[in-house]
């Protein structure tokens, strides 16, 4: 058989560049080597491109080259037969680099430019879910320079609108620990949502082409799912698949999930997140590219259905336009 060659891309400027490099090293283990030719790019901090031999251990990557992208890299990216790049938060998920990948003429796997740019921002996602009908988180949107919106209930979760990994989010239980709260976002963008919080379940649903998987929770080891609980807390926050749920509201879930699926067109992958209070279902946000470490709710979500490792990631590739 004549193997497909496939470039692994991981790294990259966003503070969730350590967490793609666990994501590479999950993809290639689980890759079918029979049947990809595989090699690897990482994007380092600064957003310099380099061909590497290995995926490296999950620390923050700075090259020595300064050229953002050289020719090397231009001629690897148009002579591989597909891109899988596992890439998180701004210039990875945001439609970004999958323009480079259509400039260049280069097939990748997952979602397109459009898919990615609206799913980065959790704002506008959820302006044109609900628009459709689709059951919304409540939230205020703030530009930066603009005045805090009026809160009348506590607590409320401030995060930015476009990153991920839980980083500059932040549970405020008081008017006094909100302006901290909105500087500390601001960091990471210039718009960011103060939440109702939804004192509940946080449950996810998965698509993996054009299905969609049952449902999972996500139990975290903190107060909230922080960055901490995702990653760094030796395995004590627990990922249930199947959630325990009433048939109704997974159902319910399963539903959203495959008009959110209908409506952005998305036939490849994402998981969709949602809080769940008693039977109440709102909608969060959508992730274009799903965490995809050793335990993660996506993988665990496509395991429920019926895939494992390396057919989850051939369904993908056979995806690839
Ligand atoms: N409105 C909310 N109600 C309850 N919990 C929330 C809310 N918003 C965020 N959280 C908590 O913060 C975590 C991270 O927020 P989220 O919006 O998912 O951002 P990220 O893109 O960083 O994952 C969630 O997994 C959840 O634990
Ligand atoms: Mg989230």
């Amino acid at each position: 058989m004549i193997k497909k060659k496939l470039t692994l891309i991981f790294g990259g400027k966003s503070e969730e560049h350590e967490i793609s490099i666990l994501g590479a090293r999950k993809i290639f283990s689980d890759l079918d080597k029979n049947k990809y030719d595989i090699s690897f790019i990482g994007i380092d901090k600064n957003g310099v491109f380099k061909l590497l031999k290995e995926i490296p251990d999950a620390k923050a990557m700075f090259f020595e080259e300064k050229m953002i992208l050289d020719n090397e890299i231009i001629t690897h990216l148009m002579n591989t037969d597909i891109v899988f790049a596992i890439l998180h938060g701004n210039n990875g998920e945001d439609g970004n680099i999958q323009g480079l990948f259509e400039l260049l003429g280069v097939k990748y796997v997952g979602c397109d430019v459009l898919q990615s740019s609206l799913t980065i921002d959790k704002h506008m996602t959820r302006e044109f879910l609900r628009l459709n009908n689709i059951p919304v988180v409540e939230f205020k949107m703030m530009r930066k320079g603009e005045p805090i919106p009026d809160i009348n209930e506590y607590p409320v979760f401030v995060k930015p609108a476009s990153l991920g990994s839980s980083i500059g989010v932040t549970k405020v239980k008081s008017e006094d620990e909100l302006s901290s709260a909105i500087e500390e976002a601001f960091k990471y963008d210039d718009k960011i949502l103060i939440d109702k919080a939804i004192i509940g379940r946080e449950i996810e649903c998965a698509i993996l082409a054009g299905e969609i998987t049952g449902v999972g929770e996500i139990r975290p080891s903190n107060e909230f799912y922080d960055y901490e609980a995702k990653y760094f807390d030796g395995g004590m926050s627990e990922v249930i698949v199947p959630a325990d749920i009433s048939e109704e509201t997974e159902n319910k879930i399963r539903e959203y999930t495959s008009k959110i699926s209908d409506l952005l067109n998305i036939k490849t992958i994402s998981r969709v997140d949602y809080f769940v209070r008693d039977e109440e279902i709102f909608f969060n946000e959508i992730n274009s590219i799903p965490g995809y470490t050793e335990y993660s709710m996506y993988s665990m979500l496509c395991g429920n259905i019926g895939y494992k490792g390396s057919e989850i990631l051939d369904i993908l590739i056979s995806k690839v336009k």
